[in-house]
């Protein structure tokens, strides 16, 4: 393999650069040239590709984002679209793909290589972390850090006006962020897509016999009972004298500067990732599993669940009861 292509796609997540420096940088110790598709799957299909040198990625290893932009690109999931990517992957030279994504771009790296052979290794890059085969994915750490920042502030606030606070933190389908962002920020109550049981706990701390005046909970945006408004609203129907605050944490949660660790893990995912091309793999997301390099085929990490610790979920209730 003389050519690898390279593209970042999905939801961005910090580390994304760093993994990117790593793969250039692990392409070009092997004597191979590096491309970047820019936009991921719509740079593919525009044909936005170009070469990146060594240099190319000095000074972004500390940087969130992706200098090379992502999208979420609806084309590539037509036949048409797959085709005019195939063309142009081709008429670049390029022999194999390194995507960093989420579920979404795995599934699209797959149905791509399952109709045209290119092969590809995948890196989890999304703050989520809801891939399997991975105990962390790229971008999470930072995420999390910044949701605990953000905690903390509330906290003197709500301690101060002695008022409940809900914070809803990213995560569509996961709990991930929710359950370590609510746990470092000392939580009263975290409310994960995972759990049936949290809510009756929530209900109960707040509106039961022993009411806490002041309160932190942390709401998982694809928490089942709703969004952290809507959460506030239901219980307001149960009594109409409750009275709380509601802070979106929103898309601070995927910038900033990338914390050490996930500046390490982009780093040794990215390595991984192109040294695994070059031994011939394909169709497999390269995770970092009890700190050691494990591939998993994109099949499993696409439908295969990563489950929340059943421990860290029994903190939360040992540490509020
Ligand atoms: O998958 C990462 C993520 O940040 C989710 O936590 C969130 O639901 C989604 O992306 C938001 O996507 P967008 O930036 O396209 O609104």
């Amino acid at each position: 393999m003389k050519r690898i292509g390279i593209f970042t796609s999905g939801g961005d997540a910090p580390g994304m650069n760093a993994c990117l420096r790593a793969a250039v940088r692990t392409a070009a110790y092997n004597n191979v040239e590096m491309y970047a598709i820019k936009r991921g799957f719509a740079g593919m299909i525009e044909n936005e590709i170009h070469v990146m040198d060594s240099r190319s990625v000095s000074n972004i290893i500390q940087h969130g984002g992706t200098i090379i932009k992502t999208a979420r690109s609806k084309e590539f999931t037509t036949i048409e679209g797959r085709k005019k990517a195939y063309t142009n992957i081709i008429q670049n030279g390029i022999e194999g793909l390194v995507c960093i994504g989420g579920n979404g771009s795995f599934a699209g790296a797959k149905q791509f290589y399952e109709e045209y052979g290119i092969p590809c290794i995948g890196v989890p890059g999304t703050i989520d972390n809801d891939l399997y085969g991975t105990d962390y994915t790229i971008g999470f750490d930072t995420a999390v850090n910044t949701a605990v920042d953000a905690i903390d502030k509330i906290r003197d606030t709500a301690e101060s006006h002695e008022r409940i606070f809900f914070v809803e933190v990213m995560g569509r389908h996961a709990g991930y962020i929710a359950l370590a962002a609510g746990i470092s920020g000392g939580a009263e109550s975290i409310l994960v897509p995972e759990s049936a049981e949290d809510w009756h706990k929530m209900v109960n701390l707040l509106l039961g016999k022993s009411k806490k005046a002041f309160s932190i909970i942390v709401v998982a945006e694809g928490e089942e009972h709703g969004n952290a408004m809507q959460i506030v609203e239901k219980l307001k129907q149960m009594d109409a004298t409750f009275d709380a605050r509601v802070t979106i944490l929103g898309h601070i949660q995927r910038g900033g500067s990338p914390t050490a660790f996930d500046r390490v893990l982009a780093s040794r995912l990215g390595n991984a990732a192109v040294e695994a091309l070059l031994q011939g793999e394909t169709n497999k997301m390269a995770g970092m599993m009890n700190n050691r390099i494990v591939l998993t085929s994109f099949e499993d990490a696409i439908n295969k669940t990563k489950h929340l610790s059943p421990d860290l979920l029994r903190l939360v209730d040992v540490f509020n009861s």
